[in-house]
């Protein structure tokens, strides 16, 4: 009766890996109870998340690794991957959102978010130039969110003049806004096959775990640039930034909680240090107290049930 704050499958947005072949499920050795899917299977997971209460889902895709180049071509292919999974999920269950992530790590032959320099550094404004057409050929493909996920500077705007130039006008921007350089995104490395091919860090475009008041800039940038709404990303780890986000800006903050944190869930329950559903619906809690909109995660549909009773 007095309880301040509640956690619905409405909270939810469910991340999905999509594989190349046909009829095919790739579990995740370092992500337990998450698998790849094809493209045909997407469908049948869009129609799940409408059954669950799920409102949205995120797709994320393993590039062939023949497809993989310096200049992450295949990330502006209107056939990739993941637009054809945005096709398929769409047709399946079209009250499904559907959010596609916006970065160049499938697709870059050395796995970082941005085009690099001889040297290996990323280069913001020549990556800019690829994001927007990227986020082009999502938003074509029927995506109802793009999520820049690539902590590029000028990004937001860009796309968004790209998106309302080409009639694009109803497609929101989720910015991952306040993204750090973190040591929880491995087992997600894994899932795209990034993680291999990575050389160095993303310490030059990602966060630095030491920062709150450049979280509040990087915010005020992408808004002022256009976001619908921001996330921030890892999760748990990170509910002060949260707080702080939606304390000065009120607009709808959305959470990550990363392949790491899930990880780290399954293993404690694994070891019998924790029970599973108790801890996955206590964090869920724990972001919407901290000012959360919803929250992506990978225990998605394992919540969304556990809520339905
Ligand atoms: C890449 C991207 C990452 C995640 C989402 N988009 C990884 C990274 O930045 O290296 C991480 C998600 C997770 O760990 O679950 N642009």
């Amino acid at each position: 009766m007095v309880a301040e704050h509640v956690v619905t499958p409405a909270d939810l947005i469910w991340p999905l890996f999509i594989c190349d072949g046909d009829g095919a499920e790739e579990p995740l050795a370092s992500l337990p109870g998450v698998s790849r899917w094809s493209v045909d299977r997407i469908g049948a997971k869009a129609k799940e998340a409408r059954a669950l209460g799920i409102p949205c889902i995120a797709l994320f895709p393993n590039t062939p690794p023949s497809l993989r180049t310096e200049d992450a071509r295949e990330a502006f292919n209107a056939d990739n991957l993941i637009c054809r999974a945005v096709k398929a999920a769409k047709d399946a269950a079209p009250e499904v959102g559907v959010l596609t992530d916006v970065a160049l790590d499938p697709y870059t032959a050395h796995g970082h978010d941005g085009l690099t320099d001889a040297s290996g550094y990323v280069l913001n404004d020549d990556t800019v130039a690829v994001l927007r057409d990227q986020a082009l050929v999502q938003a074509e493909a029927g995506a109802d969110i793009v999520a820049p996920s690539d902590m590029m500077d000028g990004r937001v705007g860009a796309i968004r003049e790209a998106l309302e130039d080409a009639g694009h006008v109803n497609v929101q921007i989720m910015a991952y806004a306040a993204k750090y350089a973190s040591a929880f995104y491995g087992p997600f490395r894994d899932a795209v096959g990034s993680r291999g091919l990575l050389k160095g860090d993303k310490k030059t475009y990602q966060m630095d775990s030491a920062n709150a008041e450049e979280a509040l800039r990087e915010v005020a940038l992408d808004l002022d640039e256009g976001a619908d709404s921001v996330m921030v990303k890892p999760g748990l780890p990170y509910l002060d930034i949260v707080r702080r986000v939606k304390e000065r800006f009120e607009v709808p903050v959305f959470a990550y909680q990363v392949s790491g944190e899930y990880a780290m869930i399954e293993a404690a329950a694994a070891a019998g240090a924790g029970e599973r559903d108790a801890l996955v619906l206590e964090t869920l809690m724990a972001f919407k107290r901290a000012g959360c909109s919803g929250v992506l995660t990978y225990h998605a549909p394992v919540a969304a049930r556990l809520l339905a009773g």
